[in-house]
């Protein structure tokens, strides 16, 4: 077989040979939504999602998100008012929304912190974020 074939082979192998369609798409969004979470919500929610003090609140670990799936995609884009209450610590303080974010970006942040700093759910797929981004409550 010629060198540059088997080199070929060899890196479509490594890239696309040990993974599956989804788990690439997870990783597309992942890698995506870090890069509009760090734009968009590190600032407030810190690069490792810790939060702030009594500001901001966590998104490492925190039972809000976990709880709240839909109300989590909503906020994104039309922002929090009022008492919220994550891990036993009350905050309340607004969290502007962010309304140039298009469904796609808002599946791809949800993504990344629903896989990052000990959260675990999977992949938020584009169809389900905007299912749900439909029927926010303003
Ligand atoms: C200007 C600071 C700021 C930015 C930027 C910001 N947030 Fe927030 N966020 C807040 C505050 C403050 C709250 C609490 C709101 C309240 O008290 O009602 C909050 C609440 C939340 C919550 C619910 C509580 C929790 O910690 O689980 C989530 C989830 C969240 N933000 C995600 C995001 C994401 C994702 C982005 C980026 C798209 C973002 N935030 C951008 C300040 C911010």
């Amino acid at each position: 077989m010629p060198k540059r074939l088997t080199k070929w082979l060899l890196t479509a192998v490594l890239l696309y040979g040990c993974t599956t369609a989804q788990e690439r798409k997870f990783k597309q969004y992942y890698l995506q939504g870090q890069l509009l979470y760090e734009k968009h919500c590190s600032n407030c929610h810190q690069p490792n999602g810790s939060g702030l003090k009594n500001l901001y609140p966590p998104l490492a670990l925190s039972d809000f998100l976990k709880n709240n799936p839909e109300k989590t995609l909503c906020l994104m884009r039309h922002g929090l008012t009022g008492e919220v209450v994550v891990n036993n610590i009350t905050f309340n303080q607004p969290m502007p929304g962010i309304p140039s974010l298009t469904d796609l970006e808002i599946a791809e942040i949800a993504t990344y912190i629903y896989n990052s700093w000990g959260n675990k759910r999977g992949l938020v797929e584009v169809q389900e974020a905007e299912r749900v981004l439909r029927s926010c409550i303003e």
